[in-house]
């Protein structure tokens, strides 16, 4: 906000405002230009034309309606002036439109005029690219939705009682990171809904915020049932993300400990990097955001996939403390790097984009990315300094796998004292968290078709009937290991890696 207020106050003539909430941006631009000098407002839309900001409709200006005759209008007018285009991005690629926009400009020298392009996606032609500043316009913070819940609390019908601090910022805090329009309607809802707006709505305001991540299709809210001891082995890594359970607290600032960036969990297929990751929401008590890559990407118009991605992460952002979940980033980011560009750079840029994010975010949101594949992920990537740790996750060695059996076991039997888990994890050697599940469910099944209970023999058979991937895809999981030995630290403890060497 206080940088739209210097770009407007030292005339800075295109700003390019990305927002979706027009109304509160408008606003706020008005309030901007009744400071010294004050400057007259005015509004273009391709259904109106130009009006003035705060004025009745008939002092429409004839004849604006299309871009170019707009611009035109504005470039004749003789007095300062902030002129607000709204949603002129569907015209802005059209040739006439951006050689109007830039004859425009270069007209304004020493006139005090200003162009803010307004839209909710950022669409600029490679002409105009020097000439416009790109702001984003932010979300409602803590104030501001403060400011909001008070005129709901005493215009409310409802019996809401005075709020305590403690229970005021939790209300406030589930609402960060919609527009004041969704934040008005939650409240409102909770207020139907419940008949009072108090700590006990909490709850509903977050559950709106869930259908928003929902609309906004790229990201994804988990909710995650499974707790980290249901991740067997890995013991390094669980101590390094309980040592951080606290890491996001104010007592952890005071302490004067900076904030966990991220981390980047590589490793074999399906020995649970991505369990993990996700129980780590449970353990941190952080809400977790999937980053679906796939979803961020969009052919259909230049800028489209950058705007995606920054809308996501701004999202995130908005709601944080919070994890944001990136699994299988070298599928993700596999082109990006590369020379052979097949999408017209789209993949590099964005990645570009997502780096520059990481590099410089200052709001307490933790990236968790998983991946499989060193050799498809940009270096930058993996340069020091990036995430906070780079763990790599191996095969289970046998006490690792005896655990894991002991946790598939316990969650589908009560009594798992029948069986030999000694004899079972040595006969899966080689087989990954994922394939020793496998295993069992498919020993379940043979025994459910033959109606009786299964047992350790059918558990057996079931490992030895199939091919662990380790086997099939040796090399690829020895470059892993070879790669992750000198620039990542073993998940597992340093007995297990011991154990691992002595082979
Ligand atoms: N260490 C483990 N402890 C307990 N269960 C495990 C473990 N590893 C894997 N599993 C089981 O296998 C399933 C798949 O594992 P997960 O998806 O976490 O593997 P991954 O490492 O992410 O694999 P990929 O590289 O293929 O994505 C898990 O949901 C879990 O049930
Ligand atoms: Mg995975």
């Amino acid at each position: 906000m206080r940088e739209l207020e210097v770009l407007i106050q030292a005339h800075y003539p295109l700003i390019y405002l990305i927002t979706p909430e027009e109304e509160r941006a408008e606003q706020a631009i008005a309030a901007i230009t009744q400071l010294k000098p004050p400057r007259k407002v005015f509004l273009w839309t391709v259904t109106h034309g130009i009006i003035e900001y705060g004025r009745p409709r008939t002092l429409t200006q004839h004849n604006t309606v299309s871009p170019e005759a707009a611009i035109e209008w504005v470039v004749r007018q003789r007095e300062p002036g902030i002129f607000i285009f709204k949603d002129l991005h569907p015209f802005i690629d059209s040739a006439s439109v951006t050689r109007w926009l830039r004859d425009a400009i270069a007209s304004f020298k020493g006139m005090n005029k200003t162009f803010i392009l307004m839209s909710p996606i950022q669409q600029i032609p490679v002409e105009l690219e020097k000439e416009a500043v790109v702001v984003e316009f932010p979300l409602p913070n803590m104030a501001e939705l403060d400011d909001m819940l008070n005129m709901h609390l005493k215009n409310s019908f409802s019996r809401s009682r005075r709020l305590s601090t403690d229970e005021r910022e939790k209300l406030l805090k589930a609402a960060l990171g919609l527009t004041r329009d969704e934040a008005d309607k939650v409240y409102r809802k909770a207020e139907v809904v419940a008949g009072k707006l108090t700590e006990a709505e909490v709850d509903i305001v977050l559950s709106e915020k869930k259908q928003i991540i929902k609309r906004n299709g790229i990201l994804e809210y988990l909710e995650v049932g499974e707790t980290i001891n249901s991740v067997g082995g890995l013991t390094e890594l669980k101590r390094w993300l309980e040592q951080r359970a606290d890491a996001f607290t104010e007592r952890a600032r005071q302490y004067g400990l900076p904030q966990p960036k991220g981390m980047l969990i590589l490793g074999v297929p399906g020995c649970g990097k991505s369990l993990i990751a996700k129980t780590t929401a449970r353990l941190w008590g952080l809400p977790l955001l999937r980053l679906d890559m796939g979803r961020v990407y969009d052919g259909s118009m230049v800028g489209r996939s950058e705007a995606n991605l920054r809308n996501a992460l701004r999202v995130a952002e908005s709601i944080s403390p919070a994890i944001l979940f990136i699994d299988e980033v070298d599928k993700a980011f596999a082109g990006a790097g590369g020379s052979a560009d097949s999408d017209g750079g789209t993949s590099s840029r964005i990645f570009g984009s997502f780096l520059t994010w990481m590099q410089e975010k200052a709001s307490p949101v933790f990236v968790m990315a998983t991946a499989n594949r060193v050799d498809r992920l940009p270096s930058e990537f993996l340069r020091k300094g990036r995430f906070d740790e780079i763990f790599f996750v191996d095969l289970p060695n046998s006490d690792e796998r005896k655990e894991i059996f002991r946790i598939h076991l316990t969650k589908r039997r009560e009594d798992i004292a029948r069986f030999d888990i000694a004899q079972l994890a040595s006969a899966c050697e080689g087989y990954s968290g994922a394939e020793i599940e496998q295993g069992l469910v498919a020993a379940m099944y043979d025994a459910f078709a033959q109606n009786r209970e299964f047992t350790q023999l059918d558990i057996i058979a079931a490992l030895k009937s199939t091919m662990p991937l380790s086997r099939t895809l040796t090399e690829q999981v020895a470059a892993l290991r070879e790669w992750a030995r000198h620039r990542a630290r073993p998940a597992a403890s340093m007995i297990a890696e011991y154990q691992r060497m002595e082979f």
